[in-house]
This record gives C-alpha cells, structure tokens and sequence, in this order.
C-alpha cells in the first residue's frame, strides 16, 4: 500500500484521534490548566511513540512540557517541524454552540477550540508520518518534531530548550503547519509573519475609588486619561504616532506590492464577512498590506471603574489597558515596547500615575520565497489541492520561526491549512475537514519533494 492510500483508509481513526486529542484543554496562559497541558503532552508523546517515531521525549521546561521526537532512518535531508499544542482561553463561553472541548463534527467542520489553531495541523503532520511509517516502513527523509506547548503565551521557555538541545535539532528545513490558506481552494506559501510587542497599562489616581459628584471635576479621573492617551496613539491618517515607530519599517517593493494586488481578494465581501460598516487602517495601503507588511497598534482589552448592569455614580481610582503593536522587519519588539512606554508617559496628564509593563514578544519574519524546500512544498501543495500555491505575508506572528531563519540557517516553509474565517481564539473554532484530508496528503507529497531536492524551476 502507499501512504496516501494509507492515509484514505485511515480518515475516520485520524479524526478519531484529534478528537481525543482536542479534549485536553491545554490553556497555556491559565495556571488551573497546568495539569491539563501535562496531561496532553504526555498523550501526544505516547501516541508518538505508537506510530513508530525512534526516539520521543516530554521533555519538563519551567513552563510547560515540550514534546520532542524524532525518526532518522532515511538516507536524505532532515526535516524538523514545529507546531504547538497548547491553546488560547475559550471565553466567551456562551457564545460557543457545542462545549470547546467536546469536539464535534458539523456541515463538514471540525468544532473545539484548538481544531485550526494548532492541534489540527500538528495532527495532519503525525497522521501523514504515520502514513509513512506504516505502509512503506518508512519515510523519504528523516523527521523530528518539535511540539511545544507555550506558543500562545510566547515560547517563553523554548529558547532555553533550543540551547540545550542545539545540536539534536541540526536539520536542513523546517515545516510548520500554524497559519492560513488564502482561500477555501487556494493553498498558500507563507513568506512573511508579523512581530509582536505586548504591554500593559496601569494608570492610577486618587487613593480609593470616589464618589463622582463630591469630586468630579476637582480630581483627574484615570478612565479620562487613559482613553485620552489612547486617542493620541494614532494620528488622522491612522498611522500610530508614536515617535520612531516606523523608522526600521522596510518599504514594500513596488514589486511586492503589485504581486500583493494580483492576489484575489475581495474587499467587500471581506468587510461584509466581518458585518462592519467600513473597513479601517493605515492610509495609503490596501487591506492585504496592511495586515501583513504594514505595523498595527491594538488596544486588546481595557477595564476601569463601574461595569455592571444600571449607573453607579462614580470616579473609579484607576484604569487599564492591553495593548499590543504588530511588527514588520526589521522592527525590534524591545524597542517599540520602549517607545510606546514613552509615548503614555509623556502624554498622560498631570494628576495621574502611569505604569507601563512590558509582556511578551515576537521578532518579525521574512523567509525565503525560493528556497528548494518552498519549492517542495509548492509541488506537493499543487499535487494535492490541483493547483499551485499563492504566496502571502500573514498578519500572526510565531515567536520560534525567527530563530529558526537567523540561528539555525535553514529554509523554512510556512505552509498551513486554516482558514481566517476559521475563528481561530475566538469562539466556535473549527478546522474543516477536506483542509484536513488534503493538508495530510500535502504534507505526505512533501516528504517525497524535500527528499527529491530542487529538481523544480519556480515559475
Ligand atoms: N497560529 C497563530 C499565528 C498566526 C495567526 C499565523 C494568524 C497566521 C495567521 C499562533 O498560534 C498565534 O496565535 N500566535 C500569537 C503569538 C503571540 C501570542 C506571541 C499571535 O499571533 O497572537
Ligand atoms: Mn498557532
Ligand atoms: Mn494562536
């Protein structure tokens, strides 16, 4: 039998699985979910170790586990792909139509948080290496996986994990499967992600929270300043006026730009997809450079005094604010944390105290669109989907990818079967299962390309 027939006869147990699999709730950020994310890590690498993989380890971090496994029987190039099980928070609950961790099957879409995002796509690598394994014995080249469970808050114990196991991670590509197609039957070749820089808001006034009528107006009230604040963060032309913030921003090519607009892409019927009234953003640029080749800031959530139901009258002592700031080469998120500090700093009023806290970052990347492993993934994205892929920048960021292409030297393919409108950390997450069954059969031909080496001339 060969692996894709393997796989065809196999449909129904590899969903199976994933169910099993998307049971864990593996909220990396929530501390109640810490055995959770243990539990599915021990899972993943005993159904590792099931398929046939030689050698699998859950390796303990100071955070959560990172499944390690590898398969070196193959006399060609080695491969390493990455991906994550762990996933983001499910709230808000109500708004879910099956529980996210009872995985259901419905119009052909696979319903519960982590379906796309990313226990979906890391189970389509394992089912197509078990593919392999398990009909011809063996695979085309040699595997390891790199499967961590931290990505959504940061891959913040991954670097120290990468150090310690430097040279049994030496390969010749990496894959990951962790982002979208451009459209339902157009598969993609990711080339560039967005950066990240996270911080936190603090804004405090008077000592206790006031009655707003005794003291309006004799006491600045932290609410007003921070929306304040907020509002002098971009400017009329919806740039963010944060002095030096685009000053490392690499100008898209005029090149680039035209290969952008010939992509097909239909503005409104995204803006109608999303039931806004207008789209917004940075002008001057078209929605597919803003999102990937153009830097954003976000206020990602904001609390401060009386939120419940009725009117309390009062002057609430502090307020609050996440923001976050997506990056382009050869932005530094460091430094534009910094910046952006400054900035609320310096234009807070008098009368208030500003705190500003930095969380985790991304570093951008770009990789390269030519290298023989994209040129791989190419075919084996044209074998399975009946035609060639598109080539994209994605507006997500995945913090390891960087190290890869910088520290590691290695070509790197992007190449995912979510779909934007998959609903990816929001609720009712879903992973359609053709994306599924031909993600498998994608990444089964590309073992056989990467092996084949570059014997393809891109077009
Ligand atoms: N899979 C996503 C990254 C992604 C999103 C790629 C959209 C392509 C399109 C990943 O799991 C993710 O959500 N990353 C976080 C990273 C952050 C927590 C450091 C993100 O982009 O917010
Ligand atoms: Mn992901
Ligand atoms: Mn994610």
């Amino acid at each position: 039998m060969n692996p894709l027939d393997y796989a065809a006869s196999s449909r129904q147990r590899f969903l199976d699985q994933l169910f099993e699999f998307l049971r864990y709730p593996s909220i990396s950020t929530l501390p109640e979910h810490k055995t959770d994310v243990a539990n599915a890590a021990d899972w993943l690498a005993s159904h590792l170790r099931s398929i046939g993989m030689q050698t699998v380890e859950c390796v303990p971090t100071d955070g959560h586990p990172i499944v390690y496994a590898e398969w070196l029987g193959a006399n060609g190039p080695t491969l390493l792909f990455y991906g994550h099980y762990d996933v983001q928070p499910v709230d808000p609950l109500d708004q879910w139509q099956t529980p996210p961790f009872e995985p259901t099957l419905r119009d052909g879409k696979i319903y519960a948080r982590g379906a796309t995002d990313d226990k979906g796509q890391v189970w389509l690598v394992i089912s197509a290496i078990e593919s392999w394994l398990r009909s011809v014995g063996h695979l085309p080249c040699n595997v390891k996986l790199l499967i961590e469970g931290e990505e959504e808050i940061g891959s913040t114990h991954l670097g120290t994990f990468i150090r310690a196991y430097q040279q049994r991670l030496a390969c010749d590509a990496v894959l990951v499967c962790d982002t979208a197609m451009f459209a339902p039957d157009i598969p993609s070749l990711v080339y560039g992600l967005r950066g990240l820089a996270y911080v936190e808001v603090h804004v405090r006034g008077p000592r206790r929270d006031l009655h707003s009528g005794s003291y309006g107006g004799a006491v600045v009230n932290p609410a007003n300043a921070l929306a304040a604040m907020i509002a002098a963060l971009h400017d009329e032309h919806g740039r963010v006026a944060v002095p030096g913030f685009y000053d490392a921003v690499l100008p898209l090519s005029e090149q680039e730009r035209q290969l952008l607009a010939a992509l097909p892409f239909d503005e409104e019927a995204y803006r109608q997809e999303l039931d806004v009234p207008a789209l917004g953003g940075e002008e001057g640029y078209s929605v597919l450079e803003r999102i990937g080749a153009r830097p954003t800031l976000d206020v990602n959530g904001m609390w401060s005094g009386f939120t419940g139901t009725g009117a309390k009258t009062v002057l609430p002592a502090t307020a609050h604010a996440k923001i976050s700031m997506r990056l382009v080469p050869e932005q530094q998120p460091d430094q534009i944390a910094q910046q952006v500090a400054r900035f609320l700093e310096q234009c807070a009023p008098a009368g208030v105290r500003v705190q500003v806290q930095t969380l985790h970052g991304a570093e951008p990347v770009l990789v390269d669109r030519t290298s023989p492993p994209m040129m791989a993934a190419a075919r084996a994205l044209e074998q399975s989907f009946g035609r060639a892929p598109v080539y994209q920048r994605e507006g997500g960021s995945i913090p390891v990818v960087t190290t890869f292409v910088r520290e590691f030297g290695v070509p790197v393919v992007l190449m995912g079967f979510g779909l934007h409108t998959d609903g990816a950390h929001s609720p009712n997450e879903h992973f359609h299962l053709a994306n599924f069954h031909r993600g498998t059969d994608a990444v089964i031909y590309f073992f056989e390309e990467l092996a084949r080496g570059a014997s393809f001339s891109p077009c």
